[in-house]
């Protein structure tokens, strides 16, 4: 029982003590680790078996730029921060919004788009913060959307989910009279969803940004300036006219 208690204990020293990959060491192996959710469509989502998205794509050419191949790692939304700094990964990108509480945690790049919660409700549902007093919200955990409707007023109960798939879900089923996600989501599913479902207010802005573990600077130097050479170049345009019919950049 000790010698189990202590050798969790030197394996969670060496974990802590691991260094993640620079730059340097990326590039002289030719690979670059990525991890994202698929599981929060247009951004990152399966389609089958293939992994694909707006910020699937965005992060391809970025690697390509850099003259890298990529591995993909997929994780739980909850648990992407946390193995970016067991070094399991290089960077996440997964639609993190920017928070000072993160960014104590991770190191952000520069951000990718800007955004905000929207409210989804059902015809004739809630459609903005003072509509959500006495009503049941289903949202991601671990979400800037979780943080944000707990501030609203009055809201009679916070339903959480592994996945943002299931808090719309929960929705649609009438356990939740709101779904709170993503604007551009949002937009996505009530398309989707023809006169099911309708957007109402945005509860809050965001800017969403790629991570890197806390300190790797070289790699975020790279990233940094991959993605503004994509913005100069016009394809970072093209990729976000393909999925949203606009471009979703910050401004
Ligand atoms: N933008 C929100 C946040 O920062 C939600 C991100 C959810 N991403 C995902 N891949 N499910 O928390």
């Amino acid at each position: 029982m000790k010698r189990t208690v202590l050798a969790l204990a030197t394996l969670s020293l060496l974990a802590s003590a691991a260094q993640a990959r620079t730059w340097d060491q990326i590039k002289a192996a030719g690979t670059i680790k990525i991890a994202t959710e698929g599981a929060f469509k247009p951004f990152n989502y399966f389609e089958g078996k293939k992994l694909t998205g707006f910020e699937v794509d965005l992060a391809n050419a970025i690697a390509k730029q850099l003259g890298l191949k990529v591995e993909w790692i997929t994780q739980p939304f909850d648990n992407l921060l946390i193995g970016l700094n067991q070094d399991r990964y290089d960077f996440v990108i997964a639609s993190h919004g920017i928070t000072p509480e993160r960014a104590k945690a991770v190191d952000f790049s520069d951000p990718h788009y800007c955004t905000g919660g929207a409210i989804v409700s059902k015809p004739g549902g809630p459609k903005n913060a003072a509509d959500l007093a006495g009503k049941v919200v289903a949202v991601q955990v671990g979400t800037t959307y979780l943080d944000n409707v707990k501030k609203v007023n009055g809201v009679k109960d916070v339903k959480t989910f592994p996945k943002d798939t299931d808090a719309e879900a929960a929705l649609m089923a009438g356990r939740a009279d709101a779904w709170v996600s993503d604007k551009f989501l949002g937009l996505d599913a009530v398309k989707t969803m023809k006169g099911k479902l309708v957007q109402g207010d945005l509860l809050f802005q965001e800017k969403i940004a790629m991570a890197v573990k806390k300190g790797n600077l070289g790699l975020l130097k790279e990233l940094n300036a991959t993605l503004s050479q994509l913005e100069a170049n016009g394809s970072y345009a093209k990729l976000s006219n393909q999925y949203f019919g606009q471009d979703i950049r910050c401004r």
